[in-house]
């Protein structure tokens, strides 16, 4: 097999940022980034993923960008289709407004607002029943890495979601391994040991489906401009899913060309 003739994908994970007004500017400064300096599409995919308001009125204005930059939820609803459920965001009304991509099982919903494994397994479920394609985030704690405990706890993360996906829907995830320690701290996990991880998940996936040969496995945690090209130049890392630096057009475009130019 070969993960490095997998195209890469580069996506921002705006997280609660920014106000409208910053992120019309964001999308500006990035079509002109694009503009002047071109990333080939069939080198590296690119999307961000702005807050729930903001999904629709960028991804209209990323419409008349020189090359595609696809709009991705950042979570969606355990509740399928439409009813009596306030404040709550379904796959279906997602693919309804144009959507066609979620993050599902990013570590601050996992921790910050209680998603479990069981109700990951529901929104895997109606995203891929709706047509999404899922960008599935995976990753241990400080602890749990320190402990030994590492490649178990992500390996677990992604059998958890096998009952969610049926035998044609592997295709249409992107898995994101984004080790929690790494996210929003500056520390970004050495090359060496991003790649053995991924080389593990994509092992994993493989005993899963066959599938797992060709899905894009993403870094993710505090990656920049600057450790972009080393993590790039791993043959298992098939882009970055990247937080913070995703606020910045400049830096953004900076880590897609290091993956569009290193694969
Ligand atoms: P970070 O966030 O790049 O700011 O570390 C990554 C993420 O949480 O997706």
């Amino acid at each position: 097999m070969s993960g490095s003739a997998i195209t890469p994908w580069v996506v921002g994970n705006w997280k609660m940022n920014p106000m409208q007004a910053g992120a019309k500017q964001l999308v500006q400064e990035l079509k002109q980034l694009l503009l002047d300096q071109p990333i080939e599409e069939s080198k590296c995919h690119m999307a961000v993923a702005p807050v729930a308001l903001a999904l629709q009125s960028v991804q209209a204005q990323l419409q008349d960008s020189s090359r595609s930059v696809c709009t991705v939820a950042q979570d969606l609803s355990r509740i399928a289709g439409t009813g009596a459920y306030t404040g709550e965001i379904s796959a279906e009304l997602l693919k309804d407004s144009g959507i066609d991509f979620a993050l599902v099982g990013h570590s601050e919903r996992r921790e910050i607002f209680g998603d479990s494994p069981a109700v990951i397994n529901e929104k895997v479920k109606n995203a891929l029943n709706a047509g999404l394609t899922v960008i599935y985030c995976v990753g241990e704690s400080l602890q749990q890495r320190e402990s030994g405990q590492a490649e178990q706890t992500v390996l677990q993360q992604i059998c958890d979601i096998a009952p969610a996906v049926q035998a044609g829907q592997w295709q249409s995830i992107i898995v994101a391994y984004e080790p929690v320690w790494a996210i929003g701290t500056g520390k970004t996990a050495s090359p060496a040991d991003a790649q053995a991880m991924h080389a593990k998940i994509r092992e994993g996936l493989s005993q899963i489906t066959p599938a797992g040969q060709n899905m894009a496995i993403l870094y993710g945690g505090s990656v920049k401009p600057e450790n972009a090209v080393e993590l790039a130049a791993c043959p298992d890392i098939n882009g970055a899913l990247v937080g913070g630096a995703s606020l910045n057009a400049v830096s953004f475009h900076k880590i897609a060309q290091a993956f569009a130019n290193t694969k």
